[in-house]
C-alpha cells in the first residue's frame, strides 16, 4: 500500500472467547464431541426464553407498523421514559429520558464510548477484564489497556490502592471502569467498593464507566447497588442492556445512561459526541425496545428472573464446591452474572504438563498452538484436545497476568453440569501432575 492503512490498535483487537472457538470446531471434526462452555450466550446453552416473552414480542413485531421503522436516535421515548422512571424511583442520580441512548448492544456502545473518546485520553480497567472493553480501550489510544488489580484473595474485589496508584503513575488516565456484577469473575460488589471508586474519581477529576449488564442477575444473598446509588456529582455512564437478562443477545439492544452531564462541560461535550456518532447511524434497532417496557413492566419479570437466578447459584454452589477441592485451584462462588474465574495458584504450572488427547488427530491440532502459548491456555488447549470441554484463558482471553480460565454457570442441566465440572477437576488433577 502507498500508505499505512493499518489501525495503530489493530493488534489489540483480541477475542479469545470467540476465537477458541475455531479450534474447538477443527476438533469436532475429529470426532470429538465438545461442551461449548466458551461464550455468554444463554439461549445457545440452551436457555428456553419464556413463551410469554415471545408472544409480546410476537404481538409488536407482527401486530405493530412502527416496529419496522427507525427509531429517534437516542431510542423511543416511551421507552426511555419506562427506563428513567424505573431508574428515579430507585433513588441516587436522577435522570431523564434526554441522558438516556439506545444501542445495537452493549458492544456497539462500548466501541462508541472508547472510539470518541479523545485520543490521549485512558480509562483504567480491571484485571482481569471483559475483553471487549479492554480490547476497544487498548485500540482506541493504540497502545495497551491500562488495568487494576481484580485481588483474588480478597473475593476478587478492585484493590483501590492499585487504582490509585496506577492512576498516579498514568497522568493521562481520565475514567475509571468497572463491570458490577463481573465478567469474567462472577463477583458482584458492595456499595462501599463502588463508592471508594467514586471517590477516586471525585479526587482526580475522572469520570466512571460503569458496566451493569448483569445488573439483574444476582443471587446468593446480594443486592446488586448501581454506580447511580452512590455517584453523587460525578460525571458518570451506565450501560446495560437486554442480552443477558430476558435473554435476547441476538435483538442487539443496550443502553448508555448518562449521569452529571451538567457537571463538567467536557463529559458533557463527550457525551454529545457520542450522540452525534449514533445519529450517523441514524438509530438503534427498533423493536426491542418496542418490547423491553412490555416485558420488564410485567407482573412475571422479576419472578421469572428470581427462578433464573436461584438456578445460577445452585450451580455457583456446586462448581465452587467441586473445583475447591482440587488442590491448585483458587475459586469464589459466583454472586452474579453466570461466570466463574478458576484460578490456578502461583507455580502450579509448568512447561512441559499434558493431557492425553481423545485421537491422535486432536493431539497434532493442538501441538503447534501450544508451543508459544501461555501456561493456562495450554490447559485449556489440553483440555480442549482430551476432554472436548471449551473454556476461556484468563490470560489472553481476559487481558489478565494472572493464569487460569472462566467457566459459564449456564448449562439449564444441573447434573449434566456437575459432570462437566467433575471432568474439568479431574483433568486438572491429571495435569497438574503430569510433569
Ligand atoms: C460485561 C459485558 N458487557 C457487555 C457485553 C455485551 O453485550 P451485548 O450483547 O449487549 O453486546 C457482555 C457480553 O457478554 C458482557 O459480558
Amino acid at each position: 500500500m502507498r500508505n499505512n492503512i493499518v489501525h495503530p490498535g489493530a493488534d489489540e483487537l483480541v477475542y479469545e472467547i470467540r476465537k477458541i472457538v475455531e479450534v474447538g470446531e477443527n476438533i469436532e471434526k475429529t470426532g470429538v464431541q465438545i461442551v461449548w462452555d466458551n461464550i455468554g450466550d444463554p439461549v445457545a446453552k440452551g436457555q428456553i426464553v419464556p413463551q410469554w416473552i415471545k408472544e409480546i414480542v410476537a404481538a409488536t413485531a407482527l401486530g405493530d407498523n412502527a416496529s419496522y421503522g427507525y427509531s429517534p436516535t437516542k431510542g423511543l421515548l416511551a421507552t426511555r421514559e419506562y427506563i428513567s422512571y424505573e431508574r428515579n424511583i430507585e433513588g441516587g442520580a436522577q435522570i431523564t429520558p434526554d441522558d438516556i441512548l439506545f444501542f445495537n448492544g452493549l458492544g456497539d456502545a462500548i466501541s462508541t464510548v472508547y472510539d470518541y473518546l479523545n485520543k490521549s485520553a485512558r480509562v483504567i480497567g480491571p484485571n482481569p477484564a471483559y475483553s471487549t472493553h479492554s480490547s476497544a480501550e487498548a485500540a482506541h489510544a493504540g497502545s495497551p489497556h491500562i488495568t487494576y488489580r481484580l485481588d483474588p484473595k480478597n473475593n476478587w474485589y478492585p484493590d483501590i490502592d492499585d487504582v490509585k496508584k496506577q492512576i498516579a503513575v498514568h497522568p493521562d488516565i481520565s475514567g475509571i471502569l468497572l463491570v458490577n456484577p463481573d465478567n469474567p469473575t462472577g463477583m458482584v460488589y458492595s456499595q462501599d467498593v463502588i463508592r471508594q471508586l467514586v471517590e477516586v474519581a471525585a479526587e482526580n477529576d475522572l469520570f466512571i464507566i460503569s458496566d451493569e449488564i448483569y445488573s439483574n442477575l444476582c443471587y446468593g444473598g446480594v443486592t446488586h447497588k448501581k454506580l447511580a446509588s452512590v455517584i453523587g456529582n460525578v460525571p458518570g455512564i451506565a450501560l446495560r442492556g437486554i442480552s443477558k437478562e430476558f435473554p435476547w443477545p441476538g435483538a442487539r439492544c443496550g443502553w448508555a445512561e448518562f449521569y452529571n452531564r451538567d457537571r463538567d462541560t467536557a463529559f458533557a461535550r463527550y457525551a454529545k459526541t457520542i450522540v452525534d456518532a449514533k445519529m450517523l447511524e441514524v438509530c438503534a434497532t427498533t423493536l426491542p425496545q418496542k418490547v423491553l417496557p412490555l416485558v420488564m413492566g410485567d407482573a412475571r419479570y422479576y419472578p421469572y428472573l428470581a427462578r433464573r437466578n436461584a438456578a445460577f447459584w445452585e450451580k455457583s454452589q456446586a462448581a465452587h464446591s467441586i473445583l475447591s477441592a482440587v488442590p491448585g485451584l483458587i475459586v469464589h462462588k459466583a454472586y452474579g452474572a453466570f461466570y466463574m474465574t478458576v484460578l490456578f495458584e502461583d507455580g502450579v504450572l509448568r512447561k512441559g504438563q499434558f493431557l492425553k488427547p481423545a485421537n491422535e488427530t486432536a493431539g497434532t491440532i493442538v501441538e503447534p498452538l501450544i508451543e508459544s502459548a501461555s501456561f493456562d491456555k495450554c490447559f485449556v488447549y489440553n483440555l480442549l484436545a482430551s476432554r472436548g470441554i471449551c473454556v476461556v484463558p484468563l490470560s489472553s482471553g481476559f487481558n489478565s497476568d494472572l493464569q487460569g480460565f472462566r467457566i459459564t454457570l449456564l448449562e439449564p442441566d444441573i447434573t449434566r453440569f456437575k459432570n462437566t465440572l467433575y471432568r474439568i477437576a479431574e483433568a486438572v488433577k491429571e495435569y497438574l501432575a503430569s510433569n
